[in-house]
């Protein structure tokens, strides 16, 4: 029997890297490869058929890994968040838009060499949006794929470009001459709202207070929110992630009418985050800081996201909805995680 074919994670170190990588093990579908820039951790490593260390900008650690393996499924998570990309946009730049790039070349040369398209997943994310203004965001609380794509952070316009790159390299890439459609990359992205894991703590993202407020309440610290009380962002449990990213991985080619879906889940204020660990955690400590930089992009992103066309294309539909993910989910996984 052939062994099953081979997966890359790129950032499988990161929050959803090793959820997916648990995933994908459990399943036993795929042989996963994984590159990141810090090794992973001991218990992940037998769930992987080989690991690399090592950077997305290195293009002779990325040919060797091409030429190892015959890679089917890219899922493309190495990336540098909106909050710490703000602070470095240059190196967001870099690390976002040329290491993506040489990511979709890797992949568009092993398609051709295949002979079949290699799918290319890439989480892309609602800072692609900006809003102009808090009366445009409550006039509009639940964007298309198509509105307000004018983002205000460098990482929202690398993702918005990568969306751009992906496509071109789909539909429209020609190398010296015409390129067989067997032969081309088969591009698909979701844009993912805030992530919710109970097993990981995020950093450098700007959703970041929603799950920092609840993993800092199981441990009984204090919290003091960077965004106001009305900030209004959706979010997603982590499980929802992994199973979107599974389900349009898995789409058949001609269901699919954009390159790139909006996803939701459920969409709460900051305050009506706060209520809800409250109720779980009664001496949560939480006040709120704001944060003005950070406070201003989450206001640029919208409340909620039309997420029609995935539902229509794909039958996204989300397992947690807010209650789900909070009472079956969030809360007795991050107490059995801090407090036994
Ligand atoms: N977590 C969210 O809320 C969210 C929302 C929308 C989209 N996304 C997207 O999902 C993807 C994964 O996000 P995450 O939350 O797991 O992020 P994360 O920051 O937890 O993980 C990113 C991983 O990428 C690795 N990495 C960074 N630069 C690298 C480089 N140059 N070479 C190799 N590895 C590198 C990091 O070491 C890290 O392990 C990203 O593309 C992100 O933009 C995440």
């Amino acid at each position: 029997m052939a062994p099953p074919p081979v997966a890359l994670i790129t950032g499988a170190n990161g929050e959803i890297g090793r959820s997916l990588l648990e995933r994908l093990h459990a399943d036993g579908r795929y042989r996963v490869v994984t590159l990141d820039l810090t090794p992973l951790p001991e218990r992940f490593r037998p769930m992987c058929h080989e690991t690399y260390a090592g950077n997305i900008l290195d293009r002779y650690l990325l040919d060797q890994l091409a030429a190892h393996h015959e890679i089917e499924v890219v899922f493309h998570l190495a990336a540098l968040l909106s909050t710490r990309g703000e602070r470095d946009p240059d190196l967001a730049h870099q690390i976002n838009v040329e290491g993506t790039l040489h990511l979709m070349r890797m992949a568009q040369q092993q398609s051709a060499r295949l002979g079949r398209p290699v799918r290319f997943i890439l989480p892309s994310s609602i800072a692609v949006y900006g809003l102009p203004s808090l009366d445009e965001k409550a006039a509009h609380p639940r964007v298309t794929e198509g509105q307000f794509l004018e983002p205000i952070t460098m990482y929202g316009c690398n993702k918005l470009y990568c969306e751009h790159l992906g496509r071109y390299f789909m539909r429209h890439y020609r190398s010296v001459g015409p390129v067989a459609a067997n032969a081309r990359l088969d591009f698909r992205a979701l844009r993912f709202p805030g992530l919710i894991s109970a097993d990981t703590v995020p950093s450098g993202g700007t959703s970041d207070y929603g799950p920092e407020m609840i993993h800092h309440a199981a441990q009984g610290k204090p919290y003091a929110c960077f965004v106001g009380p009305e900030a209004r962002l959706p979010f997603m449990a982590m499980p929802d992630a992994v199973r979107a990213l599974l389900q349009l991985l898995d789409a058949p080619a001609e269901a699919l009418t954009l390159p790139s879906y909006n996803v939701g889940a459920f969409s709460l204020s900051a305050q009506e985050f706060a209520e809800r660990v409250k109720r779980a955690f009664p001496g949560a400590d939480i006040s709120f800081a704001p944060d003005a930089g950070r406070a201003r992009i989450v206001d640029s992103w919208p409340g909620d996201v039309d997420d029609a066309r995935a539902r229509a294309d794909w039958g996204w539909a989300p397992a947690y909805g807010l209650d789900r993910a909070f009472d079956e989910y969030l809360v007795p996984a991050v107490r059995t995680r801090y407090q036994g």
